[in-house]
């Protein structure tokens, strides 16, 4: 009773008459009660914007104490984010309260990680799929030991580059985001602490080194990653499902897809991330939140889609490693996955009498069997 007593002055000061105060306050703590969607408490949260609805069946901090509530304008300001006027000068010390702390949270929490983390999965899952009904897609007949020059050694040294970095960032972001979640109940406070310390400073590290060769890789390999004509050919003749002579040239359209997929998301990965490492420069944590949401996002889509170019590129395709790790492919090879480039390639090769660096790989210019490509 005492309670209510110290309650009413502090209503009919701001000229709220005391029962319609009682009646709005039980109104307000029966929202919860009567759904979601129903109740002031959600209007209240609507008419906020996204997010408000959460916050505004939160109990004002003077509740918690056991003290009276701080006046509604005191408790919106603070919600709203007013900024006070702070001695330090850390970003958002001036803002008790960043309610859209509270939209990230829940946008990080309960989409970008369980969507993520079901889409990481579910690419793996895809992968072994293809793997059960596909199996290895095998050379169509013998190999005929001439080799076709595919990428030069500067191609190859930024491939590597990159790619053990993306490992490096994919194996210390995925410990940063669902670590807390899976390792710490394994582990142990210490243990998990220490694991994601050392993560999150190799991530940091590793996160500018990603930027410069993902820069590069984006220029050298642009030229062959264009759209070309007959790139649809491709999918017409079942080369999704890797049949052979489905006619491609240097890359087919998924892997034109692939290459832009990583470089746009490589570009968000880097822009986000900077961000996230130099927050002082922004000052706003808008932008920090933000940041995060879409780095998230982007790592688990490259991630996913990773997953399938690493597998076709080792266990799924028979002589695909070859290219990028001595620099030529089989003749044959050539011709079963990339039939317009290994014809063009060729003739190239012919048409230089020998000088060309698929003769320098010791690979004889296909001429024959362009000749007979061609026919087909
Ligand atoms: C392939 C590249 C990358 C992948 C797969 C990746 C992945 C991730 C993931 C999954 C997270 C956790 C996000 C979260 O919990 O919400 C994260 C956080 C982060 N990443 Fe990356 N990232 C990559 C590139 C970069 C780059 C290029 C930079 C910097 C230039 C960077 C800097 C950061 C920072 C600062 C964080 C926040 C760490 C924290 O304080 O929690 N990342 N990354």
């Amino acid at each position: 009773m005492d309670k209510h007593r110290r309650w009413l002055p502090s209503l009919a000061a701001l000229g709220i008459s005391a029962r319609a105060g009682l009646a709005a306050m039980a109104l307000l703590l029966a929202s919860p009660l009567v759904g979601p969607s129903l109740g002031p408490g959600a209007w209240l949260g609507k008419a906020l914007g996204p997010g408000g609805a959460a916050w505004a069946q939160v109990a004002a901090p003077g509740n918690r104490l056991g003290t009276a509530p701080p006046p509604a304008r005191l408790w919106r300001d603070i919600r709203r984010g007013r900024a006070g006027a702070p001695s330090g000068t850390a970003i958002g010390t001036g803002v008790l309260v960043q309610s859209e702390g509270q939209r990230w949270r829940e946008l990080h929490n309960r989409r970008v990680r369980p969507y993520g983390g079901w889409a990481l999965l579910g690419s793996l899952g895809a992968v072994a799929l293809f793997f059960a009904l596909r199996g290895r897609v095998r050379l169509d007949g013998p190999r005929t030991g001439r080799r076709m020059a595919r990428f030069t050694q500067a191609e190859r040294v930024v491939h590597w580059y990159v790619a053990g970095l993306f490992v490096l960032l994919a194996v210390s972001g995925l410990t940063l985001m669902f670590g807390r979640g899976l390792l710490l109940p394994v582990m142990g406070k210490s243990a998990y602490g220490a694991l994601a310390s050392a993560m999150l400073q190799g991530h940091n590290l590793f996160g500018p080194l990603f930027i410069a060769g993902i820069l590069v890789m984006a220029a050298l390999f642009l030229k062959d990653n264009l759209p070309q004509k007959g790139d649809l050919l491709w999918i017409a003749k079942g080369g999704p499902w890797m049949r052979s002579h489905a006619p491609s040239w240097k890359y087919n359209i998924a892997e034109k897809a692939w290459y832009w997929l990583a470089v746009v998301a490589g570009l968000v990965l880097s822009a986000s991330g900077l961000v996230m490492e130099f927050p002082w420069v922004f000052r706003d944590i808008s932008w920090i939140q933000l940041a995060n949401l879409s780095h998230g996002i982007a790592a688990l889509a490259i991630m996913a889609v990773a997953l399938g170019h690493i597998y076709l590129g080792t266990i799924g395709v028979e002589g695909a490693l070859e290219g990028m790790t001595t620099g030529s492919v089989e003749e044959a090879w050539a011709f079963q996955h990339h039939e317009m480039w290994a014809r063009e390639t060729a003739a190239g090769s012919a048409g230089a009498r020998g000088g060309t660096e698929a003769e320098s790989e010791g690979a004889r210019p296909g001429a024959a069997r362009a000749g007979h490509a061609a026919a087909e």
